[in-house]
């Protein structure tokens, strides 16, 4: 079981609002002037990482009173019931397990008392024995060519991880494969993918924890239809779809044989479910030796996260830092910036790990928080960020914490394009602290009335996260640290991280609405608003 602390009635929360009112006007700038030792200070390295702390606005007493209250809110308790697969997601009366998948210490897990590590083994060999028949060309098509195109249908966890992970790791995609992505109900998503493919070279990955999710089921029976079309016989189906889904009666009776199921389990969330048998298009794009390297990289931060002592845990003190913010700052969102650009969709990864496990208002023990939760999470890679957004953050009245990702190598050493590319990444967390104060205007001519609209004033907070070079293993490194992030921060804030039932409503009253859409008649039933528009729209169609 969880603990569950209200954490603005800790010892600590009542201090860190005082020690606010001490910090609050601090420049970081004169904490560097201070402190000569503060980079070092603020500075810590997982395996492949190097992990900048110290441009935040926090000093010695900020960081003892964060780790009191990490103390107080039962942290150590929730990191080991986690772990150990206690049924943490009360909710939905589950183990949180996404750890089990990648575990290489070869002791076992326990969820419900039972082992699960050699089911995990065993889905792992599955999909290692089907990439290995998929790429030696062994597997063929209805017609007997092999595949050579992957299409992954699938939405939310099932779609963005996938997507994310491969368009990250580009440079190491298997030769002569394509893979597409299709999450939206929007038929322009399949569609334009149809207009890629070949039915006869094509293998359809129909990803979806529960097999009843609406986009990714209705995708997947157009997708179907498509196929049989060119097929003809209902043999085929097998040779071109697979499952990857934890239900297996729904699986059968969409046609598609178990023995083409990879299966995972209620205790892997969707939106930490990149580790499981949904990585499978991950694995037929990079390669399963290049997958198991990404879980080998998210397993050594687990083993950091779970080992080190808080004060030098990365996860930890980035949930810390960025719970500064919002608690204590009134920061509303954050940017994760990643100053390369096949990592594009990694702020779109994150925005659901993060914003659907802790945007919730209501605590572990029912009750409305007083306390601001989850941020909204944002971003774009640099630097087109630079020419779009960051002036906000430089400019204007929000208060917004970026953290800055940049590998030290390239895959793509063209010319200067990389040493750019970091000098503005530096340039930027340097601008951000330092501002640019009237004096250094002055000094520079520029005319007095002009002065106000080019002043900065600084002091805006940074993380940076320098990583060797975005491979399978620093990605998975990189990963799991914002896994475990939000995690640390649900804790704390005394929220269920691993259910989502706020997209439901949603999709229930869409279910209601969908028959209303068959004929013109006028719907009256619900509010002016969404009868005016439902009729609207019946009308215009017409
Ligand atoms: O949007 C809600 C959600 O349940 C996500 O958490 C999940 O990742 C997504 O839908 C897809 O669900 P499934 O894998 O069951 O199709």
């Amino acid at each position: 079981m969880l603990p569950k602390i209200n954490p603005a009635n800790t010892e600590s929360w009542k201090l860190l609002q005082q020690h606010f009112e001490e910090m609050k006007n601090v420049p970081v700038k004169d904490l560097f002037m201070e402190d000569p030792e503060r980079f070092e200070k603020y500075s810590f390295a997982v395996p492949e990482i190097v992990c900048d702390f110290s441009k935040n606005r926090i000093n010695d007493t900020t960081t003892r009173l964060l780790l009191q209250l990490a103390d107080e809110c039962g942290l150590r308790q929730a990191i080991d019931a986690m772990f150990s697969g206690e049924k943490i997601n009360e909710t939905e009366g589950r183990s949180v397990l996404h750890t089990a998948l990648r575990n290489f210490s070869g002791k076992p897990v326990l969820s419900d008392g039972k082992d699960v590590m050699p089911e995990v083994k065993r889905v792992l060999e599955q999909m290692k024995s089907f990439c290995s028949r998929v790429h030696s060309g062994e597997w063929k098509g209805y017609s007997g060519k092999t595949i050579k195109y992957f299409v992954n249908i699938g939405i939310g966890g099932s779609d963005l991880g996938p997507v994310m992970v491969t368009e990250a790791l580009k440079p190491y995609w298997v030769e002569g494969i394509q893979t597409y992505f299709v999450s939206n109900i929007d038929g322009t998503d399949l569609a334009e993918v149809l207009k890629k493919i070949t039915p006869d070279e094509t293998m359809f990955l129909i990803a979806s924890k529960t097999f009843t999710t609406q986009e990714t089921m209705t995708n997947a029976h157009s997708a179907r239809d498509w196929f049989m079309k060119a097929a003809s016989d209902e043999k085929a189906v097998a040779k071109h779809f697979v499952a990857l889904s934890t239900n297996e009666k729904d699986v059968r009776a969409f046609g598609i044989d178990t023995e083409n199921m990879f299966e995972f389990w209620d205790w892997v969330g969707g939106r930490y479910s990149l580790w499981s048998a949904i990585g499978l298009s991950i694995a037929l794009t990079i390669g399963y030796d290049n997958f198991e390297n990404l879980l080998k990289g998210a397993y050594s931060v687990d083993q950091h996260f779970n080992e080190t002592a808080f004060e030098k845990n990365v996860p930890v003190l980035m949930a810390l830092i960025s719970l500064w913010y919002i608690n204590f700052f009134g920061a509303q969102s954050e940017a994760i910036l990643p100053y390369d650009q096949y990592m594009h969709r990694f702020p779109a990864y994150f925005q659901q790990g993060n914003m659907e496990s802790n945007g919730k208002h209501v605590d572990r023990n029912g009750n409305k928080v007083t306390y601001a939760t989850g941020p909204v999470i944002w971003g774009e890679p640099g630097t087109n960020g630079q020419h779009a957004f960051y002036q906000l953050i430089h400019q204007g009245t929000l208060l917004i914490p970026c953290d800055f990702i940049a590998p030290v190598l390239t895959h793509n050493p063209l010319g200067d394009h990389h040493r750019i590319l970091l000098s503005n990444f530096f340039a930027q967390t340097e601008a951000l602290m330092n501002g640019k104060i009237r004096e250094e205007l002055q000094a520079e001519k520029v005319p007095e009335s002009i002065i106000p609209f080019r002043e900065f004033e600084g002091n805006k907070p940074t993380n940076s996260f320098l990583v060797t070079e975005i491979t399978p293993t620093t990605l998975g490194e990189l990963i799991a640290l914002y896994e475990h992030k939000i995690f640390v921060q649900g804790i704390i804030w005394n929220i269920y991280s691993f259910d989502q039932w706020g997209v439901e409503l949603g999709k229930q009253l869409a279910k209601q609405i969908l028959p209303e859409l068959q004929d013109n008649s006028v719907v009256t039933s619900h509010d002016a608003s969404t009868n005016g528009l439902i009729n609207t729209y019946k009308k215009l169609r017409e």
